[in-house]
C-alpha cells in the first residue's frame, strides 16, 4: 500500500521582495515499512518537504495523500489528530521545551490522547525508552541542562513514545558523535524492522547507507530516487 503519495507538489514562500520556489513539481510515493533517506545540499528543500509530509506545513499546490486520505481536505483539528496519532517528528532544531524535564518533554504527545488505558501503557514504557537512548539518568533533569546530543535523544524519545506508524527525522544525528550516531541509526533500523516507516533527512552518507532507498533533492526538485545498492 502506498502510505505516502505526493503528486506535483509545489511550495512557494512569498516574502515582500520575492517568491522563493522551495519545492518544484515534486512527486513521491513511499510504501508502509520503507526506510528512506532524503539527501541534498543545504537549502535544497529537505526540511520543507519533511514539514509537508508531517502535516506541519501546507503545499502551495499539488496533492498529498497519507494512508489514502487527502490531506488538503482535512480540518485543522483532524490534522492535529493525524500528527499526534500517526506521525513522530524529530525536528532539526529539536523543538523541546527547555524549562520542562526530560520526562515531561517526552510525555507531551500523550497529553492529547483520549484513551486513558493506552496512554498509561505508553507512559509506562518511558523508563525503558530513555534507557535505550542512554538518557535514563536524565529523566528528571531540565532539558536546558543537557548537551546537544542528549537533547537530540530526548527529541527522538518524544517522537517514539506514541508508537506512530511513520517517523520523520530531520538530521537526527546532526549533533552527535560517530558512535552515538551509529546507535541512533541502529535504533531507527530496529523501529523500521517492527514495520514502521522511517524517513530520515541527512547529509551523512554513512547514515544514508543504512536506508534501503535514497531520494536526492536539489533546488527543490527530486533529481534521483532509487534503491540503495551497496
Ligand atoms: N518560512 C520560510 N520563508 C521563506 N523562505 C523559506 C522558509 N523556509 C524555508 N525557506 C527557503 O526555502 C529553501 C529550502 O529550505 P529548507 O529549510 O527546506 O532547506 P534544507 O534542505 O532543509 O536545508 P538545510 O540542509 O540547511 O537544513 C531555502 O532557500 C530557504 O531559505
Ligand atoms: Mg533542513
Amino acid at each position: 500500500m502506498n502510505q505516502i503519495e505526493i503528486r506535483n507538489l509545489n511550495k512557494v514562500f512569498k516574502t515582500k521582495q520575492h517568491a522563493l520556489h522551495a519545492l518544484n513539481d515534486v512527486s513521491l510515493t513511499i510504501e508502509k515499512g520503507e526506510m528512506v533517506a532524503i539527501m541534498g545540499t543545504s537549502g535544497s528543500g529537505k526540511t520543507t518537504l519533511l514539514h509537508i509530509l508531517g502535516c506541519i506545513d501546507h503545499p502551495s499546490d499539488g496533492s498529498y495523500r497519507l494512508n489514502e486520505m487527502a490531506i488538503e481536505q482535512q480540518s485543522p483539528k483532524a490534522l492535529a489528530h493525524i500528527r499526534n496519532r500517526d506521525l513522530g517528528f524529530v525536528m532539526q532544531d529539536f523543538a523541546l521545551i527547555d524549562h520542562y524535564s526530560v520526562q515531561k518533554n517526552v510525555l507531551l504527545p500523550l497529553k492529547y490522547m483520549k484513551e486513558t488505558k493506552l496512554r498509561k501503557e505508553r507512559a509506562a514504557r518511558l523508563p525503558a525508552l530513555l534507557e535505550k537512548l542512554h538518557i535514563g539518568q536524565k529523566q528528571h533533569e531540565k532539558v536546558m541542562n543537557l548537551s546537544g546530543g542528549q537533547k537530540q535523544r530526548v527529541a527522538i524519545a518524544r517522537a517514539l513514545i506514541n508508537e506512530p506508524d511513520i517517523i520523520l527525522a530531520d538530521e537526527p544525528t546532526g549533533a552527535l558523535d560517530q558512535k552515538t550516531s551509529y546507535e541512533i541509526i541502529q535504533l531507527m533500523r530496529s523501529i523500521n524492522q517492527e514495520g514502521k516507516t522511517v524517513i530520515i533527512v541527512t547529509h551523512d552518507p554513512s547514515i544514508a547507507a543504512h536506508c534501503q532507498r535514497i531520494v536526492r533533492i536539489e533546488d527543490g526538485k527530486i533529481i534521483e530516487d532509487g534503491a540503495n545498492v551497496v
